[in-house]
């Protein structure tokens, strides 16, 4: 952990300024789903950082003597007070490696290019677009951390405001945890994955369908405390890792069906989770599996690589090469549109 200590003494200059910067959201293909303090993951997990759905953030600063920890967020230039306990939290577990925290006083103003609720994680984009502005404002003040410095320590710091928000980092495809599947590897950061990857999931696609856009039902902080004492859950984590293992040769290879088995696989895992802990839940809503079956026959029929996935919610993320986008974009136009709230889908796509 030394190695994320800050460079800078512990004067810093009477200077007010501000910071930005923007990160995207990501989808878990390998799903993360149980941790242990501080957020380290009991599995390693893989995710497309998506393209289109991001947080842009400003971090305003200016000197403050308090000794306490002085924090606005403005959501689209509202204020927020609901979300900064979440940052003082935040600001807490980073202290350490942050120095300057309670010597400024911070407003945070972000702007998200997604509907709240959407089934995008904005606490992914979010989380990684402060994290980045509080490298560069390490890095204003005296750090001189390279670019891959400041990004490790980003995504280091991500972490410990959401976990998956460590994969957002980066583009293209991310790994978070320790895994012998992936060289690099690590529970405190995410990496960009680094073995080849077939140009078949170049651009590849994710149309998310608004199944229900309420308010998470079992946030992912209550979500991953029922993985304590699961009776499944060392199964789960050991799966998971098998899941990644297989994922490696089929990225490689470019093998869309077996692609899929492996996706989906995670995505009624992660559920199945949730169906069997104490207390239980279902997320899914009668409209997520009709869209699964209707998924599955329109496989059985046109043969057309088109999958799909879950988070933690009733929403459906579909994903589809771009090769086929036109076929597939027309079936769900047709077939499956009119299973979201007022039709709502939210189109993005990976590197
Ligand atoms: O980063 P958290 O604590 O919000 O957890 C995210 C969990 C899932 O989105 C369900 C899976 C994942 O790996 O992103």
């Amino acid at each position: 952990m030394e190695r994320f200590k800050s460079k800078l003494s512990s004067i810093f200059p009477n200077i007010s300024g501000s910071v930005s910067a923007k990160c995207p959201s990501n989808i878990a293909l390998i799903k993360y789903w149980g941790k242990r303090e501080v957020q380290i993951p009991m599995n390693p997990s893989l995710s497309f950082t998506l393209n289109e759905s991001n947080t842009q953030t400003e971090l305003r600063f200016s000197p403050q003597t308090s000794g306490e920890f002085q924090v606005k967020v403005y959501l689209d230039n509202e204020l927020k007070e609901d979300f900064a306990p979440k940052i003082i939290t935040f600001f807490k577990r980073i202290e350490e490696f942050i120095p300057f925290l309670r010597n400024y006083e911070f407003e945070i103003r972000t702007h998200n290019t997604f509907p709240h609720s959407s089934g995008i994680a904005s606490s992914a984009s979010g989380m990684g677009a402060l994290a980045l502005c509080l490298t560069q404002l390490e890095n204003q003040l005296g750090a001189e951390m390279t670019e891959n410095e400041g990004l490790v320590k980003s995504s280091f710091l991500a972490r410990l405001g959401s976990g998956s928000a460590c994969r957002s980092i980066y583009p293209g495809i991310t790994v978070w945890g320790e895994t012998s599947a992936v060289e690099g590897s690590s529970d405190l950061y995410a990496v960009p994955y680094p073995y080849e990857i077939h140009e078949s999931f170049r651009n590849f696609r994710d149309q998310i369908l608004l199944i229900d856009e309420g308010q998470k039902e079992v946030s992912s902080t209550v979500g991953h405390q029922l993985m304590e004492g699961h009776p499944y859950a060392k199964k789960r984590f050991e799966s998971a890792e098998e899941n990644l293992n297989r994922l490696t040769p089929i990225l490689k290879e470019g093998n869309l069906d077996e692609f899929g088995t492996i996706v989906e696989h995670e995505a009624l895992s992660l559920h199945a989770m949730m169906m069997t802990s104490t207390p239980y839940y279902i997320l899914m809503k009668p409209n997520t599996l009709q869209v699964i079956e209707k998924i599955w026959e329109f496989r059985k029929e046109t043969s057309l690589p088109l999958f799909f996935t879950l988070d933690a919610g009733a929403n459906v993320h579909l994903l589809y090469p771009q090769k086929n986008e036109k076929e597939i974009e027309t079936h769900i136009e047709k077939e499956l549109k009119s299973y979201c709230k007022q039709g709502k889908t939210i189109k993005d796509f990976t590197f």
